[in-house]
């Protein structure tokens, strides 16, 4: 009998889509099934590697095998493949499974991972071909289809620039598929060096491609800053600001030295090795405007950056240093330096940062971390003001919860009495909501931290405790660029630290024995912006490092530079003297005439004297004072170039002066910038001429730049050097080149004007300028002659001692 002829009905045509789909859907997720990553581990056999990395990559194996993903590990280094293999072979005999893993699982996973590793020597463009060829060879062989390639530098950053070369022209992945390169610490030595390094990997790859690791932020208690803020915003959000918080301590205790490290140690220190990345890092991420949502990498970083942008320049005061006592001689030996040599390279530091924000105006924020220390730990802890006052005697207190105890958050990030990384929280704040990845913890009977017993915090640890790497190798591999560095946020972190590395380079940092005999040698205190040591150093502990001259070696000296009265000392204490002798004659010209009209120029000499005035003369007759500029940038004033940011940021939102006292320079106007039609400089001119009698300042303040120049009179220029105008239009040789400036006859009209100059780069002008006589085409500043008023240089060493 012949089958009857199959009637297709509509309802079977949609079955049959149906089942093609389903098919279609299964071959698509076979596909994704056969999804193929390439981990090249540069730098296989080194010690990063045999003590974390490879560890990391193996739970990374155990956590993403099964799940759609295959891997292949490329152990990579400039070994011949005979040693490297054995090398590597030896690096990977301690991999360890999860506590909770059966043992034979656990060896059954061992061999697969091992079986998917390969040792392969990287040394020549050719090596690299040939490695690419492999790759895809094997994708080829196996049907695989190519996610993405992982390179990871575990090697010293000169050797950075070949290797990136290298993957760049013959290693990168197929169309579809991601690069992803991961470079680990140094990026550079300070924020020239940092810039230089990162446009030469900016040439290779793409920004997104990069991972820069820092690996604290892969730590479980630093990674849980930004989730915990988030979960417990409720709690926190009227807490977490200057009207409740003291201070903040970011700290980093190690109990190890630096032997068997001094080639590394003794370039970078302390303050490049600890405090520019790790401590910086944390320090953002607590003081950070917190993003709607924390997972985005986008606004994470936007807001770290906003930090760096209010953090105030630190000064030499702003930091103490130590060194443990035996590093010289490690590294002598190690360095075979001669017996004559003493390092100056600083192994403990403490730092006062100021964040210059509404937030957290007033804060102090201390950094501090060293080697030799009396125990290793690291945390970073919160201490909130305490405004309540308990009446009932401490007996009637409510154990824990008193609102008269100590109220602190402590990020613990590992170490010390704890042992682990903890989130702890005092039950007299708040009871904090943490994911369930975290459990309450109890700690070791009797236990105390931070001044409470345990028992006075909510404590919470992690369910699993996982390494840092591990940790950052999983977000690598999930393309979560939240935990890593980024070229704008590097050089933000350089740029606020470079300042203070320079000024502490000739410093003799204090002696210290080491571990608990330290006492409370290093032990410090701060106030109006500086910290400083509680104790003298003791005289058997200073062998006098070199003969180079300490700032405590000279007196304020006092002399004569072109005639003039000449104020000469280091950094620190000319701006003091500076910011001393304008309070006295502000006093004076208030007492006097009921106002003090000052004068200031931009640029960055001012900068720390705006900083003195603003945070140690509680003196200063602000409410009387009218403040004006010397010169200005033809740019908008909310630009961070113009003169009036740079007033606006480091004086004028700490003091009080009434708002119709301010006369910033009109350079803006008609929504354009300095056009001669505008008539800013009359106007400016018309403003002076009414409110300051005779157009003559209580007192003008100008710098002397390299070129001679000084306000906006720039030399070869004749604007402004005579004449009747007041206020000038000028051209500088520099950007921006337009500018608005006091002319020379209005400032010369000033009853005091006081020269600042300092460091290095004034050297020669300073030299050069004490032989001229009037010349004020060639140099603008000699023209610099009060007619009846006073003139005063004030130089520091670096710009006089030439
Ligand atoms: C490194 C520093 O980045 O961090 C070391 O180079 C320091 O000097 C180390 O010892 C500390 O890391 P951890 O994870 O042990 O706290």
């Amino acid at each position: 009998m012949l089958a009857e002829p199959f009637n297709w009905q509509p309802g079977m045509w949609k079955m049959l889509i149906v089942v093609m789909c389903v098919a279609l859907l299964g071959c698509l997720q076979a596909q994704e099934l056969q999804e193929h990553v390439s981990i090249i581990l540069l730098g296989a056999t080194g010690d990063l590697a045999k003590k974390y990395l490879w560890q990391g990559l193996f739970q990374l194996y155990l956590d993403e095998a099964g799940r759609g993903h295959s891997f292949s590990f490329h152990g990579a280094a400039l070994t011949a493949p005979k040693q490297g293999q054995e090398l590597m072979a030896k690096a990977l005999e301690s991999l360890s499974c999860p506590k909770d893993m059966a043992p034979s699982h656990c060896a059954e996973e061992k061999d697969q991972f091992l079986q998917l590793s390969r040792y392969r020597q990287l040394k020549t463009a050719e090596d690299y071909q040939a490695l690419n060829k492999d790759i895809e060879a094997q994708l080829q062989h196996a049907g695989l289809r190519e996610a993405g390639r992982i390179f990871y530098f575990s090697v010293p950053p000169f050797a950075y620039a070949d290797i990136a070369r290298n993957i760049n022209s013959s290693c990168r992945p197929g169309p579809g598929a991601w690069l992803r390169v991961v470079l680990e610490k140094p990026f550079g030595h300070d924020h020239f060096s940092a810039q230089q390094l990162a446009t030469e990997l900016g040439s290779f790859f793409q920004e997104e491609e990069m991972y820069r690791v820092d690996h604290y932020l892969g730590k479980q208690a630093v990674a849980q800053i930004l989730p915990f803020r988030d979960q417990n915003r409720k709690a926190l959000d009227s807490l977490w600001n200057r009207h409740h918080v003291e201070r903040v301590e970011i700290i980093m205790k190690e109990t190890v030295d630096a032997e068997g490290r001094t080639s590394f140690y003794e370039e970078y220190g302390v303050i490049r090795d600890v405090l520019q990345n790790h401590l910086t890092e944390v320090l953002t991420l607590v003081a950070m405007e917190l993003p709607l949502n924390v997972s985005s990498a986008e606004a994470v970083l936007r807001h770290k950056l906003q930090v760096f942008q209010a953090l105030r320049g630190l000064q030499r005061g702003s930091a103490v240093v130590g060194q443990y006592q035996s590093y010289s001689e490690q590294v002598r030996r190690e360095l075979q330096k001669p017996d004559s040599f003493h390092s100056l390279t600083p192994t403990f530091a403490a730092v006062l940062v100021h964040i210059d924000n509404l937030r957290w105006e007033g804060v102090p924020f201390i950094l501090m971390s060293g080697k030799a220390l009396d125990e290793r730990v690291g945390y970073a802890r919160i201490l909130f003001k305490n405004q309540a006052c308990c009446v009932q005697s401490e007996k009637h207190w409510a154990a824990a919860q008193s609102q008269c105890l100590p109220r602190q958050l402590i990020f613990h990030i590992g170490h010390g009495d704890l042992g682990s990384p903890a989130v702890l929280v005092s039950r007299n704040l708040f009871r904090p909501s943490l994911p369930s990845s975290w459990k309450e913890m109890e700690g070791p009977p009797g236990l105390h931290l931070f001044g409470s017993p345990l028992s006075d915090y909510y404590a919470y640890s992690p369910v699993q405790e996982r390494d840092a790497h591990s940790v950052l190798l999983s977000h690598i591999f999930h393309g979560r660029k939240d935990s890593f560095i980024t070229t704008e946020n590097l050089l933000a972190s350089w740029s606020f630290w470079t300042p203070l590395l320079e000024s502490l380079a000739h410093k003799a940092p204090r002696l210290y024995p080491g571990g608990a005999e330290n006492g409370r040698l290093l032990d410090f205190e701060f106030s109006s912006g500086r910290l400083f040591f509680s104790q003298q150093q003791p005289e058997q502990l200073v062998p006098g490092p070199g003969p180079a001259p300490m700032p405590s070696d000279f007196q304020v000296l006092r002399a004569k530079y072109r005639e003039s009265p000449l104020v000469s000392a280091w950094s620190e204490e000319l701006i003091s003297k500076l910011a001393n002798d304008i309070e006295a004659t502000a006093v004076r010209a208030v007492r006097r005439f009921g106002q003090f009209h000052l004068a200031l120029s931009g640029g960055s000499s001012p900068v720390a004297l705006f900083q003195q005035l603003a945070t140690a003369h509680y003196g200063f007759p602000w409410a009387h004072t009218h403040l004006w500029l010397v010169d200005e940038r033809c740019v908008p004033l909310s630009d961070p170039e113009s003169n009036f940011q740079g007033l606006q940021a480091h004086l004028l939102q700490h003091v009080r002066v009434p708002y119709y006292n301010i006369h910033p320079m009109p350079v803006h106007l008609q929504q354009r910038l300095c056009a001669e039609e505008d008539q800013g400089a009359q106007i400016y001119a018309r403003e002076i001429s009414a409110l300051v009698a005779n157009s003559s300042f209580d007192l003008v303040l100008l710098g002397m730049g390299a070129d001679g120049h000084t306000a906006s009179l720039f030399p070869q220029s004749p604007t402004g050097l005579d004449g009747e105008q007041l206020v000038v239009l000028t051209t500088s040789p520099s950007q921006p080149h337009r500018r608005m400036s006091l002319s020379l006859p209005l400032i010369n009209r000033a009853k005091k004007v006081a020269v600042l100059v300092m460091g290095r780069m004034k050297r020669e002008i300073t030299a050069l300028v004490s032989r001229v006589g009037y010349e004020p085409k060639k140099w603008p500043i000699s023209g610099v002659l009060p007619h009846s008023g006073q003139l005063v240089w004030y130089m520091d060493y670096d710009a006089f001692l030439a």
